[in-house]
Protein backbone atom coordinates (compact mmCIF):
# COMPACT_ATOMS: atom_id res chain seq x y z
CA UNK A 1 0.00 0.00 0.00
CA UNK A 2 1.27 3.17 -0.96
CA UNK A 3 0.46 5.09 2.20
CA UNK A 4 2.35 2.71 4.52
CA UNK A 5 5.50 4.12 5.23
CA UNK A 6 8.61 2.68 3.59
CA UNK A 7 11.10 3.41 6.21
CA UNK A 8 14.29 0.76 6.81
CA UNK A 9 13.32 -1.29 10.21
CA UNK A 10 15.97 -4.26 10.10
CA UNK A 11 19.46 -3.44 9.22
CA UNK A 12 22.62 -5.91 9.06
CA UNK A 13 26.24 -4.51 9.98
CA UNK A 14 28.76 -6.04 8.50
CA UNK A 15 27.57 -9.65 9.06
CA UNK A 16 29.77 -12.09 8.86
CA UNK A 17 29.77 -15.95 9.77
CA UNK A 18 32.42 -18.62 9.46
CA UNK A 19 31.98 -21.95 9.60
CA UNK A 20 35.84 -23.15 10.20
CA UNK A 21 37.67 -21.95 7.47
CA UNK A 22 34.82 -21.08 5.21
CA UNK A 23 33.51 -17.69 5.10
CA UNK A 24 30.05 -18.03 4.47
CA UNK A 25 28.86 -14.61 4.98
CA UNK A 26 31.46 -11.64 4.64
CA UNK A 27 30.49 -8.18 5.89
CA UNK A 28 27.25 -7.94 4.47
CA UNK A 29 25.68 -4.26 4.95
CA UNK A 30 21.45 -4.88 4.19
CA UNK A 31 18.42 -2.81 4.91
CA UNK A 32 15.34 -3.89 4.83
CA UNK A 33 11.85 -1.93 4.45
CA UNK A 34 8.45 -2.09 6.23
CA UNK A 35 6.14 -3.10 3.15
CA UNK A 36 8.76 -4.18 1.15
CA UNK A 37 9.55 -8.31 -0.54
CA UNK A 38 13.06 -8.57 -0.67
CA UNK A 39 14.59 -10.79 -2.86
CA UNK A 40 17.90 -12.36 -2.28
CA UNK A 41 19.65 -14.23 -4.54
CA UNK A 42 22.70 -15.63 -5.54
CA UNK A 43 24.34 -19.13 -6.83
CA UNK A 44 24.45 -22.40 -4.52
CA UNK A 45 26.80 -21.70 -1.51
CA UNK A 46 26.35 -17.48 -1.70
CA UNK A 47 25.24 -17.54 1.42
CA UNK A 48 21.44 -17.10 1.66
CA UNK A 49 20.42 -19.76 3.76
CA UNK A 50 23.54 -18.73 5.76
CA UNK A 51 22.43 -15.42 6.37
CA UNK A 52 18.87 -16.33 6.87
CA UNK A 53 19.91 -18.70 9.54
CA UNK A 54 21.24 -15.66 11.19
CA UNK A 55 18.55 -13.38 11.47
CA UNK A 56 16.74 -16.28 12.70
CA UNK A 57 18.76 -16.97 15.05
CA UNK A 58 19.64 -20.89 13.77
CA UNK A 59 22.91 -19.85 13.85
CA UNK A 60 24.72 -17.36 16.06
CA UNK A 61 26.86 -14.62 13.83
CA UNK A 62 30.30 -14.21 14.41
CA UNK A 63 30.89 -11.18 13.63
CA UNK A 64 28.87 -7.64 13.08
CA UNK A 65 25.75 -6.97 14.07
CA UNK A 66 22.15 -6.33 13.40
CA UNK A 67 19.53 -3.91 14.08
CA UNK A 68 15.78 -3.97 14.39
CA UNK A 69 13.64 -1.05 14.94
CA UNK A 70 16.93 1.14 15.46
CA UNK A 71 18.12 -1.53 18.41
CA UNK A 72 20.63 -4.08 18.63
CA UNK A 73 19.22 -7.43 18.15
CA UNK A 74 20.68 -10.28 19.20
CA UNK A 75 18.36 -13.21 19.40
CA UNK A 76 19.34 -16.16 21.63
CA UNK A 77 17.45 -18.81 19.86
CA UNK A 78 14.90 -19.20 17.01
CA UNK A 79 12.09 -18.98 19.93
CA UNK A 80 13.78 -15.16 20.76
CA UNK A 81 14.03 -14.44 17.23
CA UNK A 82 10.37 -15.39 16.96
CA UNK A 83 9.32 -13.32 19.89
CA UNK A 84 11.06 -10.18 18.04
CA UNK A 85 8.82 -11.07 14.98
CA UNK A 86 10.94 -12.67 12.65
CA UNK A 87 9.94 -16.32 11.10
CA UNK A 88 11.63 -18.48 8.86
CA UNK A 89 10.66 -21.21 6.62
CA UNK A 90 13.88 -23.25 6.00
CA UNK A 91 14.63 -24.83 3.43
CA UNK A 92 14.80 -28.72 4.54
CA UNK A 93 12.11 -30.29 5.99
CA UNK A 94 11.34 -28.27 8.74
CA UNK A 95 9.05 -30.13 10.78
CA UNK A 96 9.37 -33.40 13.13
CA UNK A 97 7.86 -36.68 11.45
CA UNK A 98 7.10 -37.97 14.89
CA UNK A 99 4.94 -35.20 16.49
CA UNK A 100 1.40 -34.69 15.12
CA UNK A 101 0.50 -31.79 13.03
CA UNK A 102 -0.65 -29.09 16.32
CA UNK A 103 2.62 -30.28 18.25
CA UNK A 104 4.82 -29.26 15.25
CA UNK A 105 3.28 -25.87 15.25
CA UNK A 106 3.53 -25.27 18.76
CA UNK A 107 6.65 -27.32 19.68
CA UNK A 108 8.46 -25.26 22.42
CA UNK A 109 5.59 -22.66 22.92
CA UNK A 110 3.18 -25.65 24.20
CA UNK A 111 2.88 -23.69 27.94
CA UNK A 112 0.05 -21.14 25.61
CA UNK A 113 -2.08 -24.03 26.58
CA UNK A 114 -1.55 -24.83 29.70
CA UNK A 115 -3.73 -24.45 32.72
CA UNK A 116 -2.01 -25.13 35.91
CA UNK A 117 0.55 -27.13 34.36
CA UNK A 118 -1.26 -29.21 32.84
CA UNK A 119 -1.44 -28.79 28.49
CA UNK A 120 -4.81 -28.94 26.99
CA UNK A 121 -4.39 -31.09 23.45
CA UNK A 122 -8.13 -29.83 22.36
CA UNK A 123 -7.06 -26.33 22.52
CA UNK A 124 -3.50 -27.18 21.03
CA UNK A 125 -5.64 -28.94 18.03
CA UNK A 126 -8.05 -26.30 17.99
CA UNK A 127 -5.67 -23.15 17.07
CA UNK A 128 -3.73 -25.84 14.93
CA UNK A 129 -6.81 -25.72 13.01
CA UNK A 130 -7.04 -22.19 12.96
CA UNK A 131 -3.23 -21.28 12.02
CA UNK A 132 -3.74 -23.53 8.78
CA UNK A 133 -7.50 -22.00 8.14
CA UNK A 134 -5.49 -18.42 8.27
CA UNK A 135 -3.58 -19.87 5.06
CA UNK A 136 -6.38 -21.60 3.54
CA UNK A 137 -5.80 -25.21 4.32
CA UNK A 138 -8.49 -27.14 5.04
CA UNK A 139 -7.68 -30.77 4.66
CA UNK A 140 -5.11 -31.63 7.15
CA UNK A 141 -5.61 -33.81 10.42
CA UNK A 142 -3.92 -32.15 13.24
CA UNK A 143 -3.64 -35.41 15.23
CA UNK A 144 -1.82 -37.24 12.88
CA UNK A 145 1.82 -37.36 12.80
CA UNK A 146 3.77 -35.14 10.52
CA UNK A 147 4.86 -38.02 8.58
CA UNK A 148 1.75 -38.86 7.30
CA UNK A 149 1.74 -36.10 5.37
CA UNK A 150 4.04 -35.08 1.99
CA UNK A 151 6.66 -32.24 2.32
CA UNK A 152 4.44 -30.03 0.46
CA UNK A 153 1.81 -30.39 3.14
CA UNK A 154 4.18 -30.15 5.84
CA UNK A 155 5.58 -27.18 4.23
CA UNK A 156 2.57 -25.34 4.52
CA UNK A 157 2.20 -26.29 7.86
CA UNK A 158 5.77 -24.75 8.42
CA UNK A 159 4.36 -21.71 6.99
CA UNK A 160 1.33 -21.80 8.72
CA UNK A 161 2.71 -21.77 12.07
CA UNK A 162 5.99 -19.15 10.76
CA UNK A 163 2.31 -17.11 10.28
CA UNK A 164 0.66 -17.59 13.68
CA UNK A 165 3.57 -15.46 15.33
CA UNK A 166 2.67 -12.12 13.65
CA UNK A 167 6.11 -11.55 12.20
CA UNK A 168 7.43 -8.67 11.11
CA UNK A 169 9.94 -10.06 8.53
CA UNK A 170 9.34 -13.51 7.17
CA UNK A 171 11.58 -15.38 5.85
CA UNK A 172 11.25 -17.81 2.53
CA UNK A 173 14.01 -19.77 2.18
CA UNK A 174 13.64 -21.97 -1.56
CA UNK A 175 10.46 -23.45 -0.32
CA UNK A 176 8.66 -22.55 -3.72
CA UNK A 177 10.36 -24.46 -5.83
CA UNK A 178 9.86 -27.58 -3.63
CA UNK A 179 5.92 -26.78 -4.18
CA UNK A 180 3.37 -27.30 -6.86
CA UNK A 181 2.09 -24.39 -8.32
CA UNK A 182 -1.15 -24.53 -6.08
CA UNK A 183 1.32 -24.37 -2.79
CA UNK A 184 3.09 -22.11 -4.51
CA UNK A 185 -0.03 -19.72 -4.85
CA UNK A 186 -0.31 -20.06 -1.32
CA UNK A 187 3.21 -18.22 -0.30
CA UNK A 188 2.69 -15.74 -3.03
CA UNK A 189 -0.40 -14.83 -1.46
CA UNK A 190 0.82 -14.80 2.19
CA UNK A 191 3.88 -12.49 0.98
CA UNK A 192 1.80 -9.98 -0.28
CA UNK A 193 -0.56 -10.04 1.80
CA UNK A 194 2.44 -9.13 4.58
CA UNK A 195 3.45 -6.84 2.60
CA UNK A 196 0.11 -4.85 2.41
CA UNK A 197 0.01 -4.85 6.21
CA UNK A 198 3.52 -2.80 6.47
CA UNK A 199 5.15 -5.74 7.04
CA UNK A 200 8.87 -7.31 5.02
CA UNK A 201 9.57 -10.75 3.60
CA UNK A 202 12.92 -12.22 2.52
CA UNK A 203 12.29 -14.32 -0.45
CA UNK A 204 15.21 -16.66 -1.78
CA UNK A 205 14.40 -18.29 -4.60
CA UNK A 206 16.16 -19.56 -7.89
CA UNK A 207 13.00 -18.86 -9.73
CA UNK A 208 13.85 -15.73 -11.91
CA UNK A 209 10.22 -15.14 -13.16
CA UNK A 210 8.86 -15.51 -10.02
CA UNK A 211 11.57 -13.13 -8.59
CA UNK A 212 10.41 -10.62 -10.91
CA UNK A 213 7.00 -11.14 -10.26
CA UNK A 214 7.08 -10.76 -6.61
CA UNK A 215 10.11 -9.10 -5.57
CA UNK A 216 9.96 -5.05 -4.89
CA UNK A 217 14.02 -5.52 -4.45
CA UNK A 218 16.72 -7.98 -4.84
CA UNK A 219 19.95 -8.11 -3.33
CA UNK A 220 22.37 -9.99 -5.39
CA UNK A 221 25.36 -12.63 -2.91
CA UNK A 222 28.34 -13.97 -4.61
CA UNK A 223 30.25 -15.70 -2.65
CA UNK A 224 29.18 -14.47 0.76
CA UNK A 225 29.77 -11.04 -0.18
CA UNK A 226 26.52 -8.29 -1.03
CA UNK A 227 27.54 -7.21 -5.15
CA UNK A 228 24.42 -6.08 -6.22
CA UNK A 229 21.29 -3.95 -5.21
CA UNK A 230 18.19 -4.26 -7.79
CA UNK A 231 15.54 -1.75 -7.84
CA UNK A 232 12.31 -2.80 -9.28
CA UNK A 233 12.87 -0.03 -12.13
CA UNK A 234 15.56 -2.22 -13.21
CA UNK A 235 14.89 -5.45 -13.22
CA UNK A 236 15.67 -7.37 -16.00
CA UNK A 237 16.57 -11.28 -16.31
CA UNK A 238 19.95 -11.01 -18.18
CA UNK A 239 21.05 -8.14 -15.65
CA UNK A 240 19.89 -10.19 -12.64
CA UNK A 241 21.43 -13.36 -14.30
CA UNK A 242 24.88 -11.71 -14.78
CA UNK A 243 24.68 -10.12 -11.63
CA UNK A 244 24.19 -13.55 -9.72
CA UNK A 245 27.14 -15.10 -11.50
CA UNK A 246 29.52 -12.01 -12.21
CA UNK A 247 30.28 -12.82 -15.73
CA UNK A 248 28.24 -12.51 -18.60
CA UNK A 249 26.51 -15.94 -19.32
CA UNK A 250 27.85 -17.46 -22.54
CA UNK A 251 25.94 -19.33 -24.75
CA UNK A 252 22.19 -20.08 -24.67
CA UNK A 253 20.39 -20.88 -22.24
CA UNK A 254 18.19 -23.45 -23.85
CA UNK A 255 18.98 -25.32 -26.61
CA UNK A 256 18.92 -23.03 -29.55
CA UNK A 257 17.93 -25.15 -32.61
CA UNK A 258 14.53 -26.01 -33.32
CA UNK A 259 15.36 -29.54 -35.07
CA UNK A 260 13.06 -32.18 -33.51
CA UNK A 261 14.54 -35.15 -35.54
CA UNK A 262 16.14 -38.23 -33.72
CA UNK A 263 16.91 -41.62 -34.24
CA UNK A 264 14.72 -44.01 -35.38
CA UNK A 265 15.72 -46.74 -32.74
CA UNK A 266 13.03 -47.22 -30.03
CA UNK A 267 14.97 -47.13 -26.69
CA UNK A 268 12.10 -47.41 -24.29
CA UNK A 269 8.35 -47.86 -24.62
CA UNK A 270 5.86 -48.31 -22.93
CA UNK A 271 2.54 -49.33 -23.84
CA UNK A 272 -0.73 -48.92 -22.17
CA UNK A 273 0.28 -49.25 -18.82
CA UNK A 274 -1.87 -48.78 -16.04
CA UNK A 275 -1.76 -48.63 -12.18
CA UNK A 276 -3.43 -46.56 -9.30
CA UNK A 277 -1.86 -43.27 -10.52
CA UNK A 278 -1.71 -44.15 -14.15
CA UNK A 279 -4.36 -44.71 -16.93
CA UNK A 280 -3.51 -45.95 -20.47
CA UNK A 281 -0.35 -44.05 -20.28
CA UNK A 282 1.84 -44.89 -23.70
CA UNK A 283 5.43 -43.28 -24.60
CA UNK A 284 7.81 -44.52 -27.06
CA UNK A 285 11.23 -42.43 -26.34
CA UNK A 286 14.01 -43.05 -29.13
CA UNK A 287 17.64 -42.64 -29.47
CA UNK A 288 18.65 -39.34 -29.33
CA UNK A 289 15.25 -37.65 -27.97
CA UNK A 290 13.99 -35.02 -25.70
CA UNK A 291 10.57 -35.99 -24.38
CA UNK A 292 9.00 -33.94 -21.90
CA UNK A 293 6.06 -34.46 -19.44
CA UNK A 294 4.86 -31.77 -18.03
CA UNK A 295 1.36 -31.29 -16.03
CA UNK A 296 0.31 -30.18 -12.56
CA UNK A 297 1.89 -32.25 -9.31
CA UNK A 298 -0.86 -34.50 -8.78
CA UNK A 299 -1.29 -35.32 -12.53
CA UNK A 300 0.74 -39.16 -12.16
CA UNK A 301 4.02 -37.73 -14.27
CA UNK A 302 6.41 -38.46 -11.07
CA UNK A 303 4.79 -42.03 -10.84
CA UNK A 304 5.41 -42.10 -14.52
CA UNK A 305 9.23 -41.81 -14.16
CA UNK A 306 9.09 -44.50 -10.67
CA UNK A 307 7.01 -47.04 -12.92
CA UNK A 308 9.52 -46.50 -15.88
CA UNK A 309 12.80 -47.06 -13.32
CA UNK A 310 11.00 -49.97 -11.96
CA UNK A 311 10.71 -48.29 -8.59
CA UNK A 312 6.58 -49.04 -9.06
CA UNK A 313 4.29 -51.62 -10.10
CA UNK A 314 2.14 -51.56 -13.28
CA UNK A 315 -1.27 -53.45 -13.41
CA UNK A 316 -1.61 -53.46 -17.04
CA UNK A 317 0.24 -52.97 -19.92
CA UNK A 318 4.10 -53.42 -20.71
CA UNK A 319 7.45 -51.20 -20.64
CA UNK A 320 10.57 -52.70 -22.22
CA UNK A 321 13.91 -51.20 -23.08
CA UNK A 322 16.79 -52.05 -24.63
CA UNK A 323 19.20 -54.22 -22.92
CA UNK A 324 22.96 -53.46 -23.24
CA UNK A 325 23.28 -56.63 -25.85
CA UNK A 326 20.93 -55.23 -28.60
CA UNK A 327 17.84 -57.34 -26.52
CA UNK A 328 14.03 -56.07 -25.73
CA UNK A 329 14.00 -56.57 -21.69
CA UNK A 330 10.97 -56.06 -19.99
CA UNK A 331 11.19 -53.41 -17.56
CA UNK A 332 9.74 -54.94 -14.15
CA UNK A 333 12.07 -53.72 -11.37
CA UNK A 334 14.89 -51.37 -10.65
CA UNK A 335 17.14 -54.45 -11.58
CA UNK A 336 15.73 -54.62 -15.43
CA UNK A 337 16.11 -50.75 -15.68
CA UNK A 338 19.77 -51.05 -14.52
CA UNK A 339 20.46 -53.63 -17.04
CA UNK A 340 18.99 -51.39 -19.78
CA UNK A 341 21.03 -48.55 -18.88
CA UNK A 342 18.23 -46.86 -18.21
CA UNK A 343 18.94 -43.76 -15.22
CA UNK A 344 16.79 -42.07 -13.15
CA UNK A 345 17.24 -38.43 -11.08
CA UNK A 346 14.37 -38.70 -8.49
CA UNK A 347 12.17 -35.69 -7.41
CA UNK A 348 13.17 -36.40 -4.16
CA UNK A 349 16.45 -35.75 -3.92
CA UNK A 350 17.29 -36.22 -0.09
CA UNK A 351 14.74 -39.59 0.06
CA UNK A 352 15.29 -41.49 -2.80
CA UNK A 353 18.72 -40.64 -4.79
CA UNK A 354 21.66 -39.63 -1.98
CA UNK A 355 22.76 -41.33 0.57
CA UNK A 356 23.36 -38.49 2.93
CA UNK A 357 26.07 -39.87 5.24
CA UNK A 358 28.17 -41.13 2.78
CA UNK A 359 30.44 -39.48 1.07
CA UNK A 360 30.13 -36.81 -2.18
CA UNK A 361 32.90 -39.80 -3.95
CA UNK A 362 30.26 -42.92 -2.86
CA UNK A 363 27.48 -41.09 -3.98
CA UNK A 364 28.79 -40.12 -7.56
CA UNK A 365 30.01 -43.42 -8.23
CA UNK A 366 26.97 -45.08 -6.72
CA UNK A 367 25.45 -45.60 -9.83
CA UNK A 368 27.97 -47.36 -11.21
CA UNK A 369 28.49 -49.70 -8.30
CA UNK A 370 25.36 -51.58 -9.17
CA UNK A 371 25.94 -51.81 -13.39
CA UNK A 372 29.65 -53.49 -12.71
CA UNK A 373 29.03 -55.53 -10.59
CA UNK A 374 30.03 -54.08 -7.38
CA UNK A 375 33.59 -53.46 -8.11
CA UNK A 376 35.81 -50.47 -9.39
CA UNK A 377 39.04 -49.21 -8.88
CA UNK A 378 39.50 -46.84 -5.97
CA UNK A 379 41.76 -44.51 -8.60
CA UNK A 380 38.62 -44.87 -11.23
CA UNK A 381 36.26 -44.19 -8.27
CA UNK A 382 38.13 -41.09 -7.66
CA UNK A 383 38.48 -39.93 -11.34
CA UNK A 384 35.57 -40.39 -11.95
CA UNK A 385 34.31 -38.30 -8.42
CA UNK A 386 36.52 -35.46 -9.68
CA UNK A 387 35.48 -35.32 -13.23
CA UNK A 388 31.75 -35.02 -11.93
CA UNK A 389 32.64 -32.30 -9.25
CA UNK A 390 34.94 -30.31 -11.62
CA UNK A 391 31.40 -30.63 -14.42
CA UNK A 392 28.75 -29.31 -12.46
CA UNK A 393 30.54 -27.23 -10.50
CA UNK A 394 29.85 -28.95 -7.02
CA UNK A 395 31.07 -26.86 -4.34
CA UNK A 396 32.95 -28.87 -1.42
CA UNK A 397 35.99 -29.34 1.06
CA UNK A 398 36.94 -32.46 -1.19
CA UNK A 399 35.20 -35.56 -2.42
CA UNK A 400 34.96 -37.31 1.20
CA UNK A 401 32.90 -34.70 2.36
CA UNK A 402 29.47 -36.11 3.75
CA UNK A 403 26.52 -35.50 1.52
CA UNK A 404 24.31 -34.35 4.38
CA UNK A 405 26.98 -31.20 5.13
CA UNK A 406 26.55 -30.14 1.31
CA UNK A 407 24.27 -26.80 0.84
CA UNK A 408 20.47 -28.34 -1.10
CA UNK A 409 22.08 -27.13 -4.36
CA UNK A 410 25.04 -28.94 -4.45
CA UNK A 411 22.84 -32.12 -3.38
CA UNK A 412 21.09 -31.22 -6.59
CA UNK A 413 24.17 -31.47 -8.39
CA UNK A 414 25.68 -34.43 -6.94
CA UNK A 415 22.22 -36.52 -7.82
CA UNK A 416 22.61 -35.15 -11.06
CA UNK A 417 26.07 -36.23 -11.74
CA UNK A 418 25.67 -40.18 -10.42
CA UNK A 419 24.23 -40.55 -13.75
CA UNK A 420 25.91 -38.44 -16.11
CA UNK A 421 28.47 -39.62 -18.29
CA UNK A 422 28.47 -43.20 -16.27
CA UNK A 423 27.10 -45.38 -18.92
CA UNK A 424 22.93 -44.63 -18.73
CA UNK A 425 22.13 -44.51 -22.41
CA UNK A 426 18.47 -43.71 -20.98
CA UNK A 427 17.90 -41.14 -18.49
CA UNK A 428 14.90 -40.03 -16.71
CA UNK A 429 15.30 -37.05 -15.14
CA UNK A 430 12.12 -35.75 -12.67
CA UNK A 431 12.38 -31.96 -11.81
CA UNK A 432 16.01 -32.13 -12.59
CA UNK A 433 16.63 -28.51 -12.35
CA UNK A 434 14.33 -27.62 -8.99
CA UNK A 435 16.04 -25.46 -6.77
CA UNK A 436 19.05 -25.30 -9.03
CA UNK A 437 20.93 -21.67 -9.37
CA UNK A 438 21.17 -20.28 -12.91
CA UNK A 439 24.78 -21.35 -13.00
CA UNK A 440 24.42 -24.62 -12.97
CA UNK A 441 20.68 -24.94 -14.83
CA UNK A 442 23.07 -24.05 -18.09
CA UNK A 443 25.40 -26.29 -17.44
CA UNK A 444 22.82 -29.25 -16.93
CA UNK A 445 20.88 -27.74 -20.40
CA UNK A 446 23.97 -27.89 -22.10
CA UNK A 447 24.51 -30.85 -20.92
CA UNK A 448 21.77 -32.00 -21.95
CA UNK A 449 21.82 -30.68 -25.56
CA UNK A 450 24.87 -32.54 -26.04
CA UNK A 451 23.21 -35.79 -24.79
CA UNK A 452 20.85 -35.58 -27.25
CA UNK A 453 23.03 -35.49 -30.03
CA UNK A 454 25.41 -38.38 -28.70
CA UNK A 455 22.19 -40.16 -29.00
CA UNK A 456 20.82 -40.63 -25.06
CA UNK A 457 17.38 -40.79 -24.95
CA UNK A 458 16.08 -38.32 -22.35
CA UNK A 459 12.65 -38.22 -20.58
CA UNK A 460 12.44 -35.11 -18.46
CA UNK A 461 9.55 -34.58 -16.03
CA UNK A 462 9.18 -30.79 -15.21
CA UNK A 463 6.64 -28.52 -13.25
CA UNK A 464 8.78 -26.21 -15.18
CA UNK A 465 7.06 -24.71 -18.34
CA UNK A 466 9.77 -22.81 -20.02
CA UNK A 467 12.44 -25.42 -19.14
CA UNK A 468 10.19 -28.09 -21.39
CA UNK A 469 9.47 -25.59 -24.09
CA UNK A 470 13.06 -24.84 -24.29
CA UNK A 471 14.60 -28.19 -24.50
CA UNK A 472 12.17 -30.71 -25.73
CA UNK A 473 11.54 -32.11 -29.23
CA UNK A 474 8.16 -33.35 -27.83
CA UNK A 475 5.90 -32.15 -24.46
CA UNK A 476 3.47 -34.60 -23.60
CA UNK A 477 0.98 -32.70 -21.26
CA UNK A 478 -0.43 -34.76 -18.37
CA UNK A 479 -3.69 -34.67 -16.21
CA UNK A 480 -5.44 -36.83 -13.94
CA UNK A 481 -3.28 -39.82 -14.75
CA UNK A 482 -3.65 -39.92 -18.44
CA UNK A 483 -2.22 -37.89 -21.22
CA UNK A 484 -4.07 -35.59 -22.80
CA UNK A 485 -2.07 -33.95 -25.30
CA UNK A 486 1.27 -34.50 -27.10
CA UNK A 487 2.71 -31.05 -28.57
CA UNK A 488 5.60 -30.80 -30.89
CA UNK A 489 8.76 -28.76 -30.45
CA UNK A 490 7.84 -25.07 -32.34
CA UNK A 491 9.25 -21.56 -31.79
CA UNK A 492 5.65 -20.67 -31.17
CA UNK A 493 4.77 -23.08 -28.25
CA UNK A 494 3.43 -20.96 -25.55
CA UNK A 495 3.21 -22.01 -21.89
CA UNK A 496 -0.70 -21.24 -22.34
CA UNK A 497 -0.80 -24.18 -24.74
CA UNK A 498 0.05 -26.65 -22.46
CA UNK A 499 -1.46 -24.78 -19.58
CA UNK A 500 -4.94 -25.84 -21.20
CA UNK A 501 -4.69 -29.25 -21.21
CA UNK A 502 -3.02 -29.82 -17.60
CA UNK A 503 -5.87 -28.04 -15.82
N1 LIG B 1 26.60 -25.97 8.74
C1 LIG B 1 27.58 -25.69 7.87
N2 LIG B 1 28.84 -26.13 8.10
C2 LIG B 1 29.84 -25.85 7.25
N3 LIG B 1 29.69 -25.11 6.12
C3 LIG B 1 28.47 -24.66 5.84
C4 LIG B 1 27.35 -24.91 6.69
N4 LIG B 1 26.25 -24.32 6.15
C5 LIG B 1 26.67 -23.74 5.02
N5 LIG B 1 28.00 -23.93 4.83
C6 LIG B 1 28.80 -23.42 3.72
O1 LIG B 1 28.58 -22.02 3.65
C7 LIG B 1 28.47 -21.60 2.30
C8 LIG B 1 27.13 -20.91 2.09
O2 LIG B 1 26.09 -21.88 2.17
P1 LIG B 1 24.56 -21.52 2.13
O3 LIG B 1 24.30 -20.36 3.02
O4 LIG B 1 23.81 -22.77 2.41
O5 LIG B 1 24.38 -21.09 0.62
P2 LIG B 1 23.05 -20.87 -0.25
O6 LIG B 1 21.88 -20.93 0.69
O7 LIG B 1 23.24 -19.54 -0.88
O8 LIG B 1 23.04 -21.96 -1.26
C9 LIG B 1 28.67 -22.83 1.44
O9 LIG B 1 30.02 -22.87 1.05
C10 LIG B 1 28.32 -23.96 2.37
O10 LIG B 1 29.00 -25.14 2.01
MG1 LIG C 1 20.33 -22.23 0.70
Amino acid sequence: MENVKKEVFFETRKLTKKFGEVTAVNQVDMQIRTGEIRGLIGENGSGKSTISSMISAIHPVSAGEMLLHGEVYQPRDPGDAKAHGITMIVQEAGTIDGLTIAENIFVGDEKRFSHHGVISRREMNEAARAALEAIGVTDVDVTLPAAAYSFETRKLVEVAKALYYDPVLFIVDETTTALSQQGREIIYRIIHELREKGKAVLFISHDLEELIRHCDVLTVLRDGKLVDTIEKAEFDESRIRNSMVGREISGDYYRNDYDSTHGKRVMLCAKNISNADLHNVSITLHEGEILGIAGLSGCGMHQLGRVLFGLDKIREGSITAESEDGSSVSVKAVGDALRCNIGYISKDRDKDALVLPASIKENLVLANLSRMGGFISPRREREYAKKQIDALAIKCSSMNQAVSELSGGNKQKVSFGKWIGNGSKILIMDSPTRGVDIGVKTTMYQLIARMKKEGYAILIISEEMPELIGMCDEIMVMKNGAVTKRLKRSEHLSEQQIIEYMI
